[in-house]
């Protein structure tokens, strides 16, 4: 990858509005170590929008959760790499071992500066009962490991995951194996709607690798002043 993140937090720029998508970049990329882009903002304003948003050398956490045939998510994953050089991705573990090494592959094409492939083991939106109703026995914790060891085993670098599966996740998979945390809050903060939460100093000593982080830093009346608080709370534990 051709640029590495210089702390471990990605802010999530979740908008549709390009200008207000450049407002919160601008204001927080010199304190973060990278932006993420999803849908919302990807659909509609596509690549040339990610070029216009995130600067020459702010590392781009493309979050577009790939699922389809291993022929078309190889393809995407290639465009993705060519035309937005993102640091790393994400694909849906549940699209199988052949879409899952077919990413692999498609991202190996770009030698070092190739993207990280991320395994989205288990939306959080979906609980124990959701699982059973689409034909998944069992909890959600074996679950979520079970997508993590295909992820890993198809050539994945790591995966997505809730603050409760840090721990497990790094003492079944050791230290190179990516975990990248959402449902960051600060201490004393709500939890908006996120049901699972954990602040970034615990997040990080639990064993996060990267930790997206949207509303607390967005949604601040002072953005790039919160980011630069917790990125030197990390640098306290780190
Ligand atoms: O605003 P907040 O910090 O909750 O944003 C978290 C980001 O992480 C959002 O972009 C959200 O889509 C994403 N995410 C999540 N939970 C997951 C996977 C991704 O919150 N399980």
């Amino acid at each position: 990858m051709s640029h590495r993140p210089t702390n471990p937090i990605f802010c999530a720029v979740d908008t549709a509005d390009l200008d207000h998508a450049g407002r919160i970049a601008r204001a927080v990329s010199g304190a973060v170590g990278g932006l993420k882009l999803g849908k919302e903002f990807m659909t509609a304003n596509g690549p040339a929008g990610a070029a216009a948003v995130v600067g020459d050398g702010v590392p781009l956490f493309l979050d577009l959760k790939f699922h389809d045939i291993p022929h078309t998510v190889a393809g995407a994953v290639r465009a993705a790499a060519e035309v937005l050089r993102p640091f790393m991705l994400t694909v849906h573990s549940a699209g199988g071992p052949a879409m899952v090494r077919a990413a692999a592959a498609a991202a190996a094409g770009f030698g070092v500066d190739r993207p990280l492939i991320l395994g989205v083991t288990l939306l959080t939106s979906l609980d124990d009962d959701d699982l059973g109703r689409i034909g998944i026995a069992g909890s959600s914790d074996d679950y979520v490991r079970r997508m993590a060891t295909l992820t890993r085993d198809c050539g994945g670098d790591g995966v997505i995951c809730s603050p409760k599966e840090i721990h497990d996740l790094r003492q079944h998979f050791g230290g190179d194996f990516k975990l990248v945390v959402p449902g960051i809050r600060l201490a004393g903060a709500g939890s908006d709607d996120q049901k699972r939460v954990m602040t970034p100093a615990d997040a990080l000593a639990a064993g996060a690798d990267y930790l997206v982080i949207g509303r607390a830093i967005t949604a601040a009346a002072a953005p790039a002043e919160v980011a630069a608080a917790i990125a030197a709370d990390l640098d306290a534990v780190a």
